[in-house]
């Protein structure tokens, strides 16, 4: 029998609503801000003890974030968590960023299973490095061609 890929969608995404909540369905499947930014004003890779890594850029004007967007190799929870961590920063000064936790990422997604709780923090971890990131760099611009990145 030969599915189409409209049929292997639906087929995915109801054998996952049966674990995760419509929000995380949504945000897996569809995940939004996927992708680099050529030019970033701060940038963070961290690979968490599971051992998946996740990449945020940030596009900064202003101390206000404008462009906010991730890349990982991790499962359907942490691209879940990546794309409404990249949604919650977009448009927010950089200081009200960086208190985004992880909490605020698992009500967001509305709740994530024990073993899944902790792709929310690495989502978090890697927004808060990459603020830092911007700020290590905003002063001393010159020092970015130094450090091993992109
Ligand atoms: Fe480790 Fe998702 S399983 S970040």
């Amino acid at each position: 029998m030969r599915v189409s890929r409209e049929e292997y969608q639906q087929m995915l995404e109801s054998e996952l609503s049966k674990t995760y909540s419509s929000k995380t369905v949504d945000h897996a499947l569809k995940p939004r801000n996927m992708g680099r930014i050529e030019v970033a004003s701060g940038y963070a890779r961290i690979t968490g003890p599971c051992g998946d890594t996740m990449e945020i850029w940030l596009s900064v004007d202003n101390k206000v974030i404008g462009e906010a967007t991730f890349m990982t190799d991790g499962c359907v929870t942490t691209i879940a968590a990546g794309s409404m961590v990249t949604e919650m920063a977009k448009g927010k000064p950089l200081d009200e960023a960086i208190q985004i936790g992880q909490q605020d990422i698992l009500e967001s997604l509305d709740g994530l299973s024990e073993e899944s709780r902790h792709c929310a923090l690495l989502a978090s971890n890697t927004l808060k490095e990459a603020i830092i990131d911007y700020y290590e760099y905003s002063r001393d611009k010159w020092k970015r061609s130094y450090k091993k990145q992109w």
